[in-house]
């Protein structure tokens, strides 16, 4: 393997980490003569976003209100939402689309009985009005690329794909003491080498981190690189415990990681046991459309109950035409397993879908280190709480965003150009001539996790993964001292790193409530006001 190793710095005056929906969103609302560099660690479109199904959630029909969208928000999310974060976001989301169609959004429409064409509003659990604009059932694809064309016609923005975020880099200052944040030191994986980016301010906008579990809706780059990045930078971090598990993935063995959009169970898809029986509506009254928790939790305990490997999802009742007019990917990808929607119920079982957690913020995106921001999954603003409601996850990342282009965009011309950077040093390490040992932890690590830290918890299985996490972290703290970086060895440490601190949050947390839920104490701590978990790094 060649490996020139060291390289000098490229500087810019706002860094972005990420290139989905909160990455792209930002880089379009700063200002034309702002220089910025957008670095993404696979191709552009590589992102939980191009994945998004259902839709976005805003308040858009006349029937409903900005007052009823907060509430199902802070319900969903089990008393620890922060309901300033809620309201923002929430006001904010009917601008957010206009902007989106503004962008060249396509989002699917309906007829009025005026005859004017507006978008068309489906249904998801948590919700009590119809407001999830969509495209289709494939709204993250059109809504990923619309924003890559458009970031792509500007000039002022210089797109680094392959190019992954290793750790930022600080200003020293006196006595030892970190400053603000300065720019990241990045891998580019085709040339295996790695270079500091300056900038006057860093975005991190590197999604979530659902990859740390063995089953996920996620694809391959979530890894919570920018959860494990601002954690060692000296950023707090909360409610990491939050793992949400979507109740409906298609389970076939050779169906890697594809999701069944809730928007079916919406649009009025019954979930099934295997005796063609309904069972939803014995653990909630709202059935098919309870909370995300409550489904993934009675899906996994009539499974578990019935020793069966899946459950069934059936929207066969509808007409063909409703079926491929609304739900066309699903039933493209089903049918490349042998099954068609229209007349057989679909096999599905829970995984994990969504981080709720992340790097503290508040509602500019604005971290614990001067001249670092976050936004979109990778960040806790606090509108999620203990459990996100469908498609409010879409509106985070563009409403804050936003906000955080404009925090930006004003306190840039304050901020001196970053001194001079201190090159990546490679001399001490080597090539690795055991990556075994890489790929035998990353699987050992996400199973372990889904075993003892998924949807039903308790404190002998915490005990027991916090036990395992902790030799994997001396392991890969050693490999990582003696070899070379690569792209699998990063993201093993990322998920470490994140999985630690997954498997503390829930050790703090002796309730169930929102997505954490365990055997040790299955109801919410009324002793107490409802708490944020949150960890404070040792090196601030
Ligand atoms: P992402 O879109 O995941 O983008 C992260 C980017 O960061 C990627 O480009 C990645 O390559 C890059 N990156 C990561 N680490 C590094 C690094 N170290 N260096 C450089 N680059 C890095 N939400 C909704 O609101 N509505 C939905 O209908 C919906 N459906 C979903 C369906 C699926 C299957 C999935 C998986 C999620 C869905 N979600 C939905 C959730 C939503 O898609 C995500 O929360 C949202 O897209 C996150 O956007 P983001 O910009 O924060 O991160
Ligand atoms: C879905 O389409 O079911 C996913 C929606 C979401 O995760 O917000």
């Amino acid at each position: 393997m060649t490996n020139p190793g060291i390289t000098g710095t490229e500087e810019f005056d706002v860094l972005i980490i990420g290139s989905g929906a909160a990455g792209l969103g930002l880089a379009l609302e700063l200002p034309p003569h702002v220089r910025i560099g957008l670095l993404t660690k696979g191709a552009a479109a590589d992102s939980n976003t191009y994945y998004a199904q259902g839709g976005i959630a805003a308040v858009l029909d006349d029937t409903d209100t900005t007052e009823s969208h907060v509430t199902d928000t802070l319900k969903a999310g089990g008393g620890i939402c922060d309901e300033d974060a809620v309201r923002f976001i929430v006001e904010h989301g009917r601008a957010a689309i206009e902007r989106l169609i503004d962008l060249g959004v396509g989002f699917s429409q309906q007829e009025q009985a005026d005859g004017k064409s507006v978008p068309h509003l489906t249904r998801e659990g948590g919700h009590s009005h119809r407001r999830v604009v969509h495209v289709a059932d494939a709204t993250g694809r059109e809504v990923e690329t619309t924003l890559i064309d458009r970031v792509s016609e500007l000039e002022n923005v210089t797109m680094l794909e392959h190019h992954m975020a290793v750790d930022l880099i600080r200003e020293t200052g006196a006595e030892g003491h970190r400053g603000r944040c300065i720019g990241a030191y990045a891998l580019d994986i085709k040339h295996e080498t790695v270079r500091a980016y300056g900038a006057k301010a860093t975005v991190l906008a590197s999604g979530g981190a659902c990859k740390v579990y063995l089953y996920t809706s996620n694809p391959d780059g979530a890894t919570g690189d920018g959860i494990a990045i601002a954690w060692r930078a000296g950023c707090r971090v909360a409610n990491m415990e939050f793992t949400q598990f979507h109740p409906t993935c298609l389970y076939h063995p050779d169906a890697k990681s594809f999701l069944i959009t809730e928007a079916v169970r919406g649009e009025g898809g019954k979930l099934l046991l295997p005796d063609g029986s309904r069972f939803m509506d014995r653990f909630h009254e709202m059935a098919e459309l309870a909370p995300r928790d409550v489904v993934a939790r009675a899906i996994d305990h009539e499974m578990k109950r019935l020793g069966v490997e899946s459950l069934f999802l059936d929207i066969s009742h509808k007409s063909p035409e409703f079926i491929n007019d609304h739900f066309p990917t699903v039933q493209e990808k089903c049918l490349e397993f042998g099954i068609d929607i229209t007349t057989d119920p679909i096999p599905v079982v829970p995984a994990a879908h969504y981080t709720c957690g992340g790097v503290v913020t508040d509602l500019s995106g604005r971290t614990d280190i001067d001249g670092l921001y976050a936004a979109g999954e990778v960040a806790q603003t606090g509108l999620h709480g203990a459990n996100r409601m469908a498609s409010n996850s879409l509106l985070e990342c563009l409403v804050i965003s936003s906000a955080a282009a404009e925090d930006i965009s004003t306190s840039l011309t304050d901020v001196p150009a970053p001194p001079t950077i201190r090159p990546w040093d490679e001399s001490l390490v080597r090539d690795s001539d055991e990556d075994v040992v890489v790929s035998h932890n990353w699987d050992e690590l996400r199973r372990f996790m889904w075993d003892y830290v998924g949807i039903v918890r308790t404190t002998k299985r915490l005990e027991r993964a916090k036990h395992r996490v902790d030799l994997l972290r001396s392991e890969i703290a050693e490999y990582y001292g003696n070899y070379r970086v690569t792209g699998d060895l990063l993201e093993l440490r990322n998920l470490t790193v994140v999985a630690d601190l997954i498997i503390r949050s829930a050790m703090m947390r002796t309730e169930s409530r929102g997505l954490h839920y365990t055997l040790d104490h299955p109801e919410p701590d009324t002793t107490r006001p409802p708490q944020n978990t949150l960890l404070v790094p040792p090196q601030r």
